[in-house]
């Protein structure tokens, strides 16, 4: 949430707004109707922001034609839904030589090779297109998806059915299911005349191939689609009845044998030296080529040992995106503007002078935080040089010193909040004595910020997800008053029964949007433990904390209760500390939530609404899901770490200490105390190999 920073009077507020209003509108009309944006989600956000912040601040800015009116301005669902059957991945990123150096490390001691082990990796160009999901059954194209958000896209088959290079019909003996994925992409040289043709016609033209491809494969009208020249690259699967190979490469040669087209600079190679001699050639090439790459992508060849490596999130351990270096550029320092966050954070963002990097215009970045800005004495008006990398924010560098304007004064970092006025204060670490970096302000539930910003943590994708309750609505109902907190968005269907104003008769809504509205809050009434924790926003705890916690103590009532008697020092903190991958910092984070009486009071409305259920497992059919287990002593086949993942993966928790809990102690060579303790306290225990039978077995 954001607020002026200056103190605007009516006047200028006035122009800010139609401003902003206009601009708004603009990227409206570029984001929906030519599928162009020119700025990123993350800018449009700050548009609003700044937008709806205004009218905060001046009501009488408001009107019946005002864009924060209108719920939703976006045209409803173009495209059905699919759901993929397997999630469309995304790639963690690495851009130095040493990072790749360490990629590959990393890879080899999870998977314990020896330095002089052979390891084969694939190396590829990273193709800046759309990613796309192509689903053959009986050898015939019968769903082509977007990738969305990696588990739902957008159902575009009419519109690949006109991409000449995918086929309809797969050549050779391709299984009976065959999901493909790939890129599709436009060619420069297309890009340049699809743009020619659109100016002359006077219709808006593209900022990059990127948005054309996409915006070319996102019509409705599939006879658009087929009329511009659009191309694939398949390097990916999902869903597959049989594996036609067993290595990346060979996944590609088949893809190629089906007659699907792949990148001809795929190559193999043998160690981080060798992928980096590829990626400089690739690099060396890359103005040369007829289509837009951002980088290169490297593939462990293995699929056996892909499986073994498996995930982090949802980027696979055995794969990276080796990115070219950022592109920058230098602009004017508009302003710098404060947004408050979920924990109070004050984050400075720069509002800059628009201007083009590699392709895309930014006009917002970021400025790290009050230290940064101050060593770098970055000032207002100030020329800067910014730079952006792939899909990252885009960053403020430094000052360009000798443009700088006479009147520049040193920025003043806010010591107040500037949403609720409270102190914005930097902790002090008790024990370095030095000040956190992040200043944060110290309204807690009194600041209309943090407030809204944890609602809008609460109904996020990954927390409660509930249909038709994004940030914009949360953002509104919040300033209206109907939602304050988690358990009122439970309560709102009964307190619309009775308002004097029904929702339904808001600018925006209807009977039925409001209807689906009430029946997605009321779906979520059940939900997954490991969401529910997540969704509370506690410090430290994501996604993946969360999981540990949900696995660890099964029911809320169970985490709650440790978690409310683990002061310092105590054996429940000691318990939470000693779940594996959490320790001391998010142990006295997940106390210090549940000490405060007003998260324990929210808790308790919440509850009365919301019933925590078993958490979502991917693999509840094994043996061990659900079980307590310890490893112990050397282990031969795989490393400590391959092992851990891998109980994880199956469902079980992994602890560190064997106490009366442990269900079973994995024991190899050397194995002592803790072997010693199984025994006394009659544990399970078994060797390397029953351990690997047991993971391979289902129930
Ligand atoms: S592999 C785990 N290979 O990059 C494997 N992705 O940042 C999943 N992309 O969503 C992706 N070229 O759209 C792969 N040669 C390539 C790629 C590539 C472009 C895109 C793809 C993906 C994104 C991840």
């Amino acid at each position: 949430m954001r607020k002026p920073h200056r103190k605007l009077g009516l006047a200028e507020a006035r122009i800010e707004h139609a401003r902003l209003a206009a601009e708004i509108a603009r990227n409206d009309e570029r984001y929906y109707r030519e599928d162009a944006p020119i700025i990123s989600d993350a800018e449009y956000d700050a548009l609003r922001r700044r937008y709806e912040a205004l009218e905060k601040q001046f009501p009488e800015l408001v009107t019946k034609q005002s864009l924060s009116k209108k719920v939703g301005a976006a045209p409803s669902e173009k495209f059905a839904k699919v759901r993929h059957k397997v999630p469309v991945l995304s790639l963690s990123n690495v851009f130095t030589d040493a990072e790749v150096e360490d990629f590959v490390a990393r890879i080899r001691r999870f998977l314990g090779l020896a330095a002089d082990a052979p390891l084969a990796m694939t190396a590829e160009p990273k193709i800046d297109g759309l990613s796309c999901s192509l689903r053959y059954e009986a050898g015939k194209l019968v769903q082509a998806a977007t990738r969305g958000d990696g588990y739902e896209g957008e159902d575009v088959t009419a519109n690949v059915k006109t991409i000449g290079e995918i086929p309809h019909v797969l050549k050779g003996n391709a299984p009976s299911v065959l999901e493909v994925r790939g890129e599709v992409y436009m060619r420069r040289a297309d890009f340049a005349a699809l743009n020619a043709r659109q100016a002359e016609a006077g219709k808006p033209t593209f900022a990059n191939p990127r948005n054309s491809a996409a915006g070319s494969l996102r019509q409705l009208d599939p006879s658009i689609t087929a009329g511009r020249p659009l191309h694939f690259f398949a390097y990916a699967w999902g869903e597959i009845s049989a594996m036609p190979a067993d290595t990346q490469m060979g996944m590609v040669h088949a893809f190629k044998a089906y007659g699907f087209p792949v990148n001809p600079l795929t190559v193999l190679c043998h160690s981080a030296a060798e992928l980096l001699r590829h990626y400089r050639d690739i690099e060396s090439r890359r103005a040369s080529l007829p289509y837009d790459i951002d980088g290169v992508v490297y593939k462990v060849d293995s699929l056996a040992l892909q499986d073994r490596l498996g995930f982090v999130s949802r980027a696979p351990r055995w794969a990276a995106a080796h990115k070219f270096p950022a592109e920058q550029a230098t602009t004017i320092l508009r302003d710098i503007e404060i947004q408050v966050g979920r924990t109070g954070a004050l984050t400075p963002v720069a509002r800059l002078e628009p201007v083009t990097v590699g392709g895309v215009v930014v006009a917002n970045a970021t400025l790290h935080n009050e230290d940064e800005i101050a060593r770098k004495d970055i000032r207002v008006g100030d020329w800067v040089r910014i730079q952006r990398a792939g899909d990252v924010i885009p960053q403020v560098l430094g000052p360009v010193l000798e443009k700088r304007p006479k009147e520049a004064k040193p920025y003043r970092f806010p010591t107040k909040c500037p949403v609720c006025g409270s102190a914005a204060i930097r902790e002090i670490d008790p024990e370095t004595g030095t000040a956190d970096v992040v200043r944060r302000c110290t309204g807690g539930l009194v600041c209309p910020a943090q407030a809204v910003e944890r609602l809008k943590h609460f109904v996020s994708r990954h927390a409660f997800d509930i249909e038709g309750l994004g940030e914009k609505q949360i953002e509104q109902f919040y300033r209206d008053g109907l939602i304050a907190k988690p358990a009122d968005i439970f309560a709102l269907a009964e307190r619309d029964a009775k308002a004097a104003r029904k929702l339904k008769d808001r600018e925006g809504y209807g009977e039925t949007s409001v209807r689906n509205l009430f029946a997605a809050i009321e779906a979520r009434r059940r939900i997954p433990l490991n969401r529910f924790i997540y969704a509370l926003g506690i410090r430290h705890v994501g996604e993946t904390n969360a999981r540990r916690l949900a696995r660890h103590f099964g029911t809320f009532a169970a985490l709650r209760a440790t978690a409310r008697a683990a002061k310092e020092g105590s054996e429940a903190r000691a318990e939470i500390d000693n779940i594996e991958g959490l320790g001391e910092v998010v142990a006295e984070a997940v106390a210090d939530f549940f000490a405060e009486k007003h998260n324990e009071d929210e808790l308790d409305a919440l509850l009365s609404y919301v019933t925590p259920l078993p958490m979502e497992e991917v693999a509840s059919a094994s043996p061990v899901a659900g079980k307590t287990i310890v490893f112990t002593g050397s282990l031969e086949r795989m490393t400590r770490d391959e092992a851990k993942a891998q109980a994880e993966r199956l469902g079980a928790k992994v602890a560190a200490s064997v106490s009366s809990k442990t269900d079973l102690v994995v024991a190899g060579p050397g194995a002592g105390s803790k072997l010693a303790k199984a025994a006394e306290l009659g544990i399970e225990t078994i060797d390397e190999e029953q351990w690997l039978k047991l993971a391979g077995a289902t129930d």
